[in-house]
């Protein structure tokens, strides 16, 4: 990305740390990664839930819902991949220097990518949470019915089938979501929220 020379940074009137505390939270990014059915839509929005109950701010980033809007533009080609990824990660991180708790559900099947995130991010404010379940189970739930159509050779590049996925090496949450149901994945997840942005 080029820098434009005429630009100049107008520092805010008001600082990270007073909007926090007027929030009475951190500003935190956890930035989802897993296969397609693995879980993260599902997990971010019971967060979400959870979190405006108990009266704290959250909001959901979605990959998907993303391309509707901010990124419709973009191609699944990897230059506009990187570019949507990348313009997720500065909206998110604007989000956490709002005091929100932005989670961003989003594939991201590989490190460097996930590195891109955090670098965008910055590393205090990201959190990697890895929605963790295998292949079969997410192309036995196939959600969206997109397994079945990248078997038929319908969809180019889809993860798990034709495109690899790197799982994170030290996740700051890992959550097996094969193995147990929605409530108890939800309630680890809000638990790690209370202790790393909510104290
Ligand atoms: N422990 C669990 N946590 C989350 N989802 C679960 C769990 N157990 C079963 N599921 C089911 O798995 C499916 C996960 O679908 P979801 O749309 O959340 O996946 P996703 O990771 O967002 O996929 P995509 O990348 O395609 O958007 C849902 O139907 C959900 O009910
Ligand atoms: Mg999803």
């Amino acid at each position: 990305m080029t820098k434009q020379p005429n630009l100049f940074w107008h520092p805010s009137a008001v600082t990270a740390k007073e909007r926090e505390a007027l929030l009475k939270q951190r500003g935190c990014v956890l930035w989802f990664t897993g296969y397609s059915g693995s879980g993260k839509s599902t997990l971010a929005r019971a967060l979400e839930r959870k979190m405006i109950d108990a009266g704290h701010l959250a909001y959901v980033l979605d990959g998907d819902n993303v391309r509707h809007g901010l990124n419709a533009g973009l191609t699944f080609s990897d230059e506009d991949r990187r570019e949507n990824l990348r313009r997720v990660a500065e909206v998110a991180k604007l989000f956490a220097d709002c005091g929100i708790v932005c989670a961003v559900s989003f594939i991201s099947p590989t490190r460097e990518s996930r590195r891109r995130a955090r670098e965008i991010v910055g590393p205090d404010r990201f959190m990697e949470v890895y929605i963790d379940a295998d292949l079969d189970t997410c192309e036995t739930r196939d959600v969206k019915g997109l397994y079945a159509r990248a078997r038929r050779g319908e969809i180019p590049d889809f993860t798990g089938v034709s495109s690899p996925y790197e799982p994170p090496e030290a996740p700051d949450l890992h959550l097996r979501t094969a193995a147990r149901d929605v409530a108890a994945c939800a309630d680890e997840l809000l638990a790690f929220v209370q202790d790393r942005c909510l104290r």
